[in-house]
This record gives structure tokens, sequence and C-alpha cells, in this order.
């Protein structure tokens, strides 16, 4: 295993490993549990990733896009597993970006009540988040206007995770923007360098971080400040931009913009300095060349009224804010700091 990392996510009996690293697929069988038979691997047409999980398998491919991320591919799912027998000693795979590890992961979790499932990540997006931690989930039309993202789902751990980063090389920029996003976050969770580290090492280290937050806190308890909340860093006006703009700016591009406006809205607050606020831009604009501007047309009261909507939000305006305490969720935002964070962003573009 020359070259692959492991990093273990500590859960008591639900505890797993994730192997990090070029030609990590190749470990594959490693992770298959001793009782499993025979695999099912989901995924989609176009991922390049070959796999042998080192015992009988068939492919089953689900759509591409968010609009297949429904019940009804829940349903088609299941049904091609009852199809081939697949009992619950076996094994679900999920080969691909975190929509395929989602939609894999949920399946896993309803069929007989809950199959392992191993989850190979092609995406970066993935690797550092998605496939880790155990949410699953699928989306349902939007109601009220108010969207319907990920709202049904389920908590169920993979039984391990493999990260090739061998299939980053075929990743459109798009996607690869994506992942930027949701690692650049993770710069600001911890005191840890990782713009000095080589992108394998960062990679790892991101999922070490991911698999810490996860360890103290699995199921998002309610009320704890410095859990897994602290991942939706750069999330709540991430959100709204995605509503706002109809989805032209992609997840991890929405993120990258959030990020910065958090903090500014830090620095309005005076929880930080700055420099600190320039070291936001620096990650995010300089080392991953996210773009880091407000959508010139969007409208600021449209965007604090989305952000009061946010699924997360606990009371009032909520969002995830540097400070002298490191990152850590801050209620009650008042609505004044919150637009006048939105002012200084937009004179900065
Ligand atoms: N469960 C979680 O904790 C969690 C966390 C973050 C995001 N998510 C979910 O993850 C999804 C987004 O995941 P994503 O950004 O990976 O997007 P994605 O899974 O939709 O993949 C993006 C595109 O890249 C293609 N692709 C995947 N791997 C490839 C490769 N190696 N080479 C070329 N093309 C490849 C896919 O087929 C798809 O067209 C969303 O549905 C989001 O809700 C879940």
């Amino acid at each position: 295993m020359t070259g692959i990392r492991t990093v273990r996510v500590e859960l008591g009996e639900r505890s797993y490993e994730v192997l990090v690293g070029a030609g990590a697929r190749h470990e594959l069988a490693a992770l298959v549990p001793a009782t499993a038979q025979r695999a099912a691997v989901v995924t989609q047409p176009g991922i390049p990733l070959e796999i042998d999980p080192g015992i009988p398998f068939e492919v089953f491919e689900i759509g591409t896009g968010e609009d297949h991320k429904h019940l009804g591919t829940i349903e088609a799912l299941c049904r091609s597993f009852a199809r081939i027998g697949l009992t619950r000693h076996d094994l679900v795979i999920g080969l691909g970006g975190g929509m395929v590890t989602d939609v894999a992961g949920f399946a896993a979790s309803t069929w007989h009540r809950g199959v392992p499932v191993v989850h190979v990540a092609t995406t970066l997006l993935g690797m550092v988040d998605a496939a880790i931690g155990g949410k699953t989930g699928v989306n349902l039309p939007s109601v009220n206007g108010l969207g319907g993202k990920n709202l049904v789902g389920t908590f169920w751990q993979p039984s391990g995770v493999i990260c090739d980063l061998d299939a980053l090389a075929t990743l459109p920029p798009r996607e690869v923007r994506c992942g930027r996003g949701e690692m650049a976050k993770y710069h600001f969770l911890t005191g840890d360098d990782l713009l000095a580290m080589d992108e394998s090492t960062r990679i790892a280290r991101c999922v070490e971080i991911k698999a810490t937050v996860v360890a103290d806190d699995e199921r998002e308890a309610a009320g704890k400040p410095a859990g897994r909340a602290l991942l939706n860093y750069g999330h709540t006006l991430a959100h709204a931009l995605e509503i706002e703009t109809a989805f032209a700016l992609a997840h991890g591009e929405a993120v990258a913009i959030g990020l910065v406006y958090a903090a500014h809205l830090a620095h309005v607050l005076g929880r930080i300095d700055g420099d600190r606020v320039q070291h936001h831009y620096a990650v995010v604009g300089g080392a991953y060349e996210l773009g880091t501007s407000l959508p010139a047309h969007l409208d600021p009261q449209r965007l604090l009224a989305s952000m009061a909507r946010d699924k997360k939000a606990v009371s009032g305006l909520t969002f995830v804010l540097d400070g002298p305490r490191g990152v850590e969720v801050v209620a009650e935002v008042p609505q004044a700091a919150a637009t006048e964070a939105l002012q200084v962003m937009a004179g900065r573009s």
C-alpha cells in the first residue's frame, strides 16, 4: 500500500477506514465485509474508474445530475437488488461523486433494513466530504419556494471508503472548482497550514478533519456549537446564492463566495481582524483560484431573506463564523451586520 494513507473514522462498532492515495481502488477487496458473497455496484455512465471488489458483482447505473436524485431512483435500485437476490449480508458499492454515494448509501440503508455499503469516491468533493460521515439522502421537489434538497435521507455509515486520487485526472474543471470550494473551508476549521501541504497530503488531512468532526458529532446533535454544523462554514450565504441564481452558481462556487462573506461578517462583528479576512481571500481566490465576488445583479434584501430561511438556522440569522475561539455557530446575528458585510463585499468587487 505504498503512498496510500489510512484515516480511521472512530465511531465505536461503526468505525471504518478511509484509504486515500493514487491507486487506492486496488485495495477495495480489503474493505469488503467477510459475509458478502456478491456486490451491487451503483454508479453513473462515464465514471472512468474500474474496480474489482474480489467477489461477484453487478453494475447498476443511475442518471447524472440532481434531477435523478429522488425516491424513484431508490425504488429502481431496490428492484434491481431484488432481481439479483442481494441479501442483507451482501454489499452495495457506491462508485462516483457525492450524488452516487448519497443515493447508494440511502438505498443500502433501507434495503433489507440495512446492508453494508462501501464508497469509492471519484470526485474531489466526494473524497473530502460527501463519501465520509454517513449522511445519505435524496431530493424532494421544491415546496413553497423552499429547496427540497436532501430532505429525505438516513444516517448510514459506510464500512469503508476509497479515495483514489487517480480519479481526479478526468474530473471536468467545474467539478474541480466545486471540490475546491468545499476543500477551502477546511483551511479555517483547524490551525493547520493546509496550503503548505502537497495535494495528496492535503486531501488526506481534509479527510482526517472531517473524520474527527463526525466522530465527535455523528448525527449533528442539536445545540452543539462546535460539532458537525461547522462543516457548514460558508454555507449560509452559499445556499441563498444557489437559490437566488437559480443554481447558475454551482454549490462549491457558492461556498467559495460564502466563505469570504463569512469572514467579512465576522470582521464586522469584531470577531476577527482584517488580516484574517485577507487570509480567506488568499485561500479561496488565491490558492484555489475561485471567484470571491457577489454576483452583481442580486438584491441584498432577497439574499438576507433567503439566509433567514436557511434550514440550518437555529435562531434568527444563523452563521458559522470564525472568531477568537475558532469557528463556531453564531445565532441571532443582527440583520444590520449581515447587510453591512454584504455591502463591504460588494464594495471590493
Ligand atoms: N452526504 C454528505 O455528507 C454530502 C456532503 C456534500 C455534498 N453531498 C452531495 O454530493 C452531491 C454533489 O457531489 P459531487 O460534487 O461529487 O457531484 P456529482 O456526484 O453530481 O458528480 C459531478 C459530475 O462528475 C461526474 N464524475 C464523477 N466522477 C468523475 C470522474 N472521476 N471523472 C469524470 N467525471 C466524473 C459525475 O458523473 C457527474 O456528472 C450533491 O448531491 C450533494 O448534496 C453530500
